[in-house]
């Protein structure tokens, strides 16, 4: 049994394939309306989410099969004090894959010791974030055209956001590509990173904290909002929420095949203006998801052979 708790639980090829079935999903949907009959996710949400979940339940949904869990911590048993172990010794026996979002790094790791169907991480705090991105990797790959070979900008919180550590995970597997950190001195990514994935010969980086500058370079912008429930206080927060905003101005230093993602939820840092822009697509982004969660539950229940 397999469980996803990094992106690199999924080899390159493990993940070529996840991709290829994600596009024929995306292309021939109702082919896939029956594959998980009679089967249940279960999404246990002890953190806020709207895209993560219900991309969860709608990819289950549109495989035919049904949905189960909670999205707080606060409307579960947790409140009573129960552990994540003894929360999913238990759900596994009521579903047959779960997804799992916590506040606390390791937590879906300890659930997946304890269980007996397979446990996709759906974001633990600070950590990682696979499945978003598994969105990311498919948006790429389709508007860009590979997953090599490519300047990727990360804007933003870069200590907090754990799809900013799992998309840079994800990326230094491929060729030839390099990383261009934009952030507050205060926002860095972690030195872990610096340490680990960051250190390793076929990876280079840049870091600094002027947007418009390296904005011309780029082939991917990838923006992120201040992490505000991961700060120690508010006042931080309020000084560093608006450090980049992306506005119609900034737009025209970049080159006009550049993308713009974004996980999502936004805040300030993109401006409504530059939705209409036909670079700017963290919409579609966000669709993408849903075919890669189907293609991700097929391989993980054994339903991905034709
Ligand atoms: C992200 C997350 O939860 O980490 N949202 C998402 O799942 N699309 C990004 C964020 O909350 O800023």
């Amino acid at each position: 049994m397999k469980h996803v708790i990094s992106p690199l639980d999924l080899t390159i090829d493990e993940t070529s394939h996840m991709l290829n079935l994600a596009d024929k999903i995306y292309n021939d949907r109702k082919a896939y309306s029956e594959k998980c009959k009679g089967m249940k996710i279960a999404t246990l949400f002890y953190e806020p989410s709207t895209r993560t979940r219900l991309s969860f339940e709608a990819a289950m949904l549109n495989l035919g099969g049904n949905v189960l869990g909670f999205s707080s911590a606060q409307s579960s048993s947790a409140a009573k004090g129960e552990s994540v172990a003894d929360t999913i010794r238990v759900v596994s026996r009521y579903a047959d894959i779960c997804a799992i979002r916590h506040p606390k790094e390791g937590a879906p790791l300890v659930a997946s010791l304890h269980s007996l169907i397979p446990i996709i991480n759906a974001g633990d705090g600070g950590h990682n974030h696979p499945t978003q991105t598994f969105a990311d990797l498919f948006t790429i790959r389709k508007l860009k055209g590979r997953l090599d070979n490519l300047k990727i900008g990360f804007c933003g919180d870069l200590k907090f956001g754990r799809t900013v550590h799992s998309l840079i995970n994800a990326m230094a597997r491929y060729e030839n590509n390099s990383f261009v950190l934009i952030s507050p001195a205060e926002l860095r990514v972690p030195q872990y990173m610096r340490e680990g994935v960051l250190a390793s010969p076929n990876v280079s980086y840049v870091e600094t904290n002027n947007l418009e500058e390296v904005m011309g370079d780029l082939d991917v912008l990838y923006m992120t909002r201040v992490q505000r429930e991961r700060f120690f206080n508010e006042e931080d927060y309020v000084r560093l929420k608006d450090s980049f905003i992306l506005d119609t101005k900034k737009m025209e230093y970049a080159s006009k095949d550049m993308i713009v993602m974004h996980p999502l939820p936004r805040v300030n840092e993109i401006s409504p203006e530059v939705d209409s822009d036909p670079r700017a697509v963290y919409f579609d982004q966000a669709n993408y998801g849903v075919y890669t969660r189907m293609a991700l539950i097929l391989m993980l229940l054994g339903l991905d052979k034709d």
